[in-house]
């Protein structure tokens, strides 16, 4: 079972990669086979709403790396994504992935059905929740499964962007159970039972 996990913050070496990895080191221990994939230094267009997939299957937008990344969602059992906070929302990088990923499957066979996984959300104050709501959102229309967890998946930056998580056990363990559900659900969905 292979679970991939995006980081969309375009920080080098960032809070949102550091918890999208801790939580993928976790799967692993799990006996998931895992990849990060980071939008940092990645280009990644915003869907301009031609439609242009409803027939062609696909997005057709080629000229940028929304592709690759398309082909490992595709080809994954669970996808994770970090976002930071901007103005109490996921960042735009990311919705653009999103956004055009969510539609392309939506018309070509709705292949993200039953994928397993949730966001994880980083912010210095304010707006965790509301942009880990805007993400889940993505999740649900998409008919992917949805873990559960004791709190939301949400973390906090340092001044600055600074990376913090060192200072902060409580979202460990936060992300400890999470992954320990979402292994618990893709074991359960490729047990053939
Ligand atoms: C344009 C911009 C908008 C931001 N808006 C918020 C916000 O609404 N709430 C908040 O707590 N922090 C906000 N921040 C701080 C970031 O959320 C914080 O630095 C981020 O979580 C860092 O994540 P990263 O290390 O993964 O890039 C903002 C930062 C930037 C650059």
């Amino acid at each position: 079972m292979k679970v991939i996990g995006i980081g969309g913050s375009l920080r080098k070496n960032s809070n949102s990669e550091y918890y999208v990895r801790y939580t993928l080191d976790k799967l692993a221990a799990e006996g998931m086979e895992t990849e990060f994939i980071s939008l940092s230094g990645k280009t990644i267009k915003p869907c301009r709403g031609c439609y242009g997939c409803r027939e062609a299957k696909k997005c057709i937008q080629e000229d940028d790396d929304f592709g690759d990344i398309f082909d490992k969602m595709y080809g994954a059992d669970g996808i994770i994504v970090g976002s930071p906070v901007y103005y109490s929302s996921a960042v735009p990088q990311l919705m653009a992935l999103l956004d055009r990923a969510g539609f392309s499957s939506r018309f070509s066979g709705k292949f993200f059905s039953r994928k397993v996984g949730a966001p994880i959300t980083v912010a210095r104050r304010a707006g965790h929740n509301l942009a880990f709501a805007q993400l889940l959102m993505w999740y649900y229309i998409n008919d992917m499964i949805i873990p559960g967890n004791t709190y939301w998946n949400v973390a906090t930056a340092g001044a600055g962007g600074a990376r913090d998580p060192e200072n902060d056990r409580e979202v460990h363990d936060i992300l400890d159970n999470f992954a320990k559900n979402m292994a618990w659900v893709l074991k359960k969905l490729n047990s053939g039972s």
